[in-house]
């Protein structure tokens, strides 16, 4: 185990982010959850220090150093028209002075909002596909023009959801120890993969029993635990860790009961979810992953589910931007 530990620790990373996050306690959130509720904190990596924040940060961090490494001077990505993915990919290659394409699925707005509008102030070139089934061959036509041009590109698969980028966001599991947090459960929304692969990874190395409960945006839940159990895999192959020593033995547990009419599509729990957290801690959600990862919970809370003497941490992914788009 020491030696997996090890190799994520020395794992190489660009630093675009260099404070932890803070946790916060949802103190009012709790007592308007009635009695039963479980102490409840949240990681707030909307406040990720680069690019508008989000989970995308941590994965790019070491995506980005393989990036650097392969000589790269492009980097090319995809995602929706509002990917918080696109958007910290195009922050990143602003910071680092790489050119960025981004191939999203979608039509140009006349009046670009939210991270549409960011991927253009950061700078990216946007090529628009009809689908997301045409996205990853639409890069690598890209990536052939490109480099029929003199470019280096390097394509960054959807969400950076890597093994490297999920060993990325397993650093982070290391944020919640220094102030002493030892969750029962850590519950967050899941649609890659890539952040529920990294904190089943990061709790198995830094020794936190958590169990992890990754409510899903878009994927049935048995086709995402399939993903999200083969990138934990992949890590500890690349890691060089036993599977177990990464967590690939716990169970992966993915809730597709919150996803609703589909991605995007607010639900009733979820704008319930947006308001209260909003109105009870002063906190913002996004409509498309936290606000019904957060729904999820509270479902979970009121199912029962939680004693009063646990704690639950919700790890806040970002994804505000999406509120104006
Ligand atoms: C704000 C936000 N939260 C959660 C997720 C899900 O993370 P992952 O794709 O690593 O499963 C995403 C991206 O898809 C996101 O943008």
């Amino acid at each position: 185990m020491a030696t997996a530990l090890a190799s994520l620790t020395s794992l190489a990373r660009v630093t675009l982010a260099p404070h932890p996050t803070p946790i916060d306690s949802l103190a009012r959130l709790r007592s308007a959850l009635g009695p039963a509720c479980p102490a409840l904190y949240m990681k707030r990596d909307d406040l990720l220090s680069f690019g508008m924040g989000g989970n995308k940060i941590r994965k790019l961090q070491t995506v980005l150093a393989e990036a650097i490494a392969s000589g790269a001077d492009t980097l090319i990505t995809c995602g929706g028209l509002q990917s918080n993915h696109c958007r910290a990919t195009a922050a990143a290659g602003a910071a680092l002075g790489m050119r960025v394409v981004l191939v999203v699925n979608g039509v140009r707005q006349d009046r670009p909002t939210g991270n549409a509008l960011l991927d253009e102030l950061f700078g990216a070139q946007v090529r628009y596909a009809s689908s997301p089934d045409e996205r990853a061959s639409m890069m690598e036509t890209v990536a052939q023009e490109l480099v029929s041009t003199g470019c280096r590109p390097f394509v960054i698969p959807l969400g950076a959801s890597t093994p490297v980028g999920a060993a990325g966001f397993a650093r982070g599991v290391e944020e919640i120890l220094a102030p002493g947090l030892r969750p029962d459960v850590i519950v967050h929304a899941s649609s890659s993969g890539g952040t529920q692969a990294g904190l089943i990874a990061g709790c198995a190395l830094y020794g936190l029993k958590a169990r992890v409960v990754g409510i899903s945006a878009d994927e049935p839940s048995d086709a995402l635990a399939a993903i999200v159990r083969g990138l934990v895999e992949e890590m500890a192959e690349r890691l060089g860790g036993s599977r177990a020593a990464l967590g690939a033995n716990r169970d992966v547990v993915v809730d597709d009961r919150f996803i609703g009419e589909g991605y995007g599509v607010p639900t009733e729990g979820s704008r319930e979810a947006l308001t209260m957290v909003a109105r009870h801690e002063g906190i913002v959600l996004d409509p498309v992953y936290t606000a019904k990862a957060m729904a999820g919970l509270i479902g979970r809370i009121r199912g029962g589910e939680f004693s009063a003497a646990e704690t639950v941490l919700f790890w806040h992914t970002g994804g505000q931007t999406g509120l104006f788009a």
